[in-house]
């Protein structure tokens, strides 16, 4: 359910663009911050007020990993499995979060505080391997290193 207060930013982000769909992205992530995830409902108020149908509010939040179409973790774990990651022990290391976390990449733990997706390039393959939790990069990574941020998460 979207706050009247969030309803209301809407609007006022339609209202700085000249074309409205260009407020989509903002709008996206707003409904995002306020009920985790991309709802059919908030993607259905976004496709309403930009005066766009459900399909393309919703082709366009499928592009971009940021976006989540269902519940997420408190610790969201986006896991690159681009090039260079993958040459430096990547995959190795994915189970072994997978392993230390008991669940496999697309799933949740069942206590909701981690989820783990595999994405493409992060932008730090100079760091490699890398993963990114939430907002926060996390490069070099080891077995070791992997379980000392989980330690730190808990
Ligand atoms: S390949 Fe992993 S950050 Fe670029």
């Amino acid at each position: 359910m979207i706050s009247e207060k969030a309803n209301q930013q809407m609007d006022q982000m339609i209202a700085r663009y000249p074309v409205k769909r260009s407020a989509m992205i903002p709008m996206l992530h707003l409904v995002q911050a306020e009920e985790g995830y991309l709802s059919e409902d908030g993607i259905r108020l976004i496709a309403s007020k930009l005066d766009l149908t459900y399909m393309d509010v919703s082709n366009t939040a499928s592009f971009y990993t940021m976006f989540y179409r269902r519940p997420m973790g408190k610790y969201r774990i986006q896991w690159c499995r681009s090039i260079s990651c993958m040459l430096c022990g990547g995959d190795a290391l994915r189970e072994h979060l997978e392993s230390r976390l008991g669940i496999l990449k697309g799933q949740m733990t069942p206590d909701g505080r981690f989820s783990l997706a595999e994405v493409e390039c992060l932008g730090a393959c100079g760091r490699a391997p890398m993963m990114q939790i939430n907002a926060d990069y996390y490069e070099d990574l080891t077995p070791a290193g992997i379980d000392r941020i989980l330690e730190s998460l808990k």
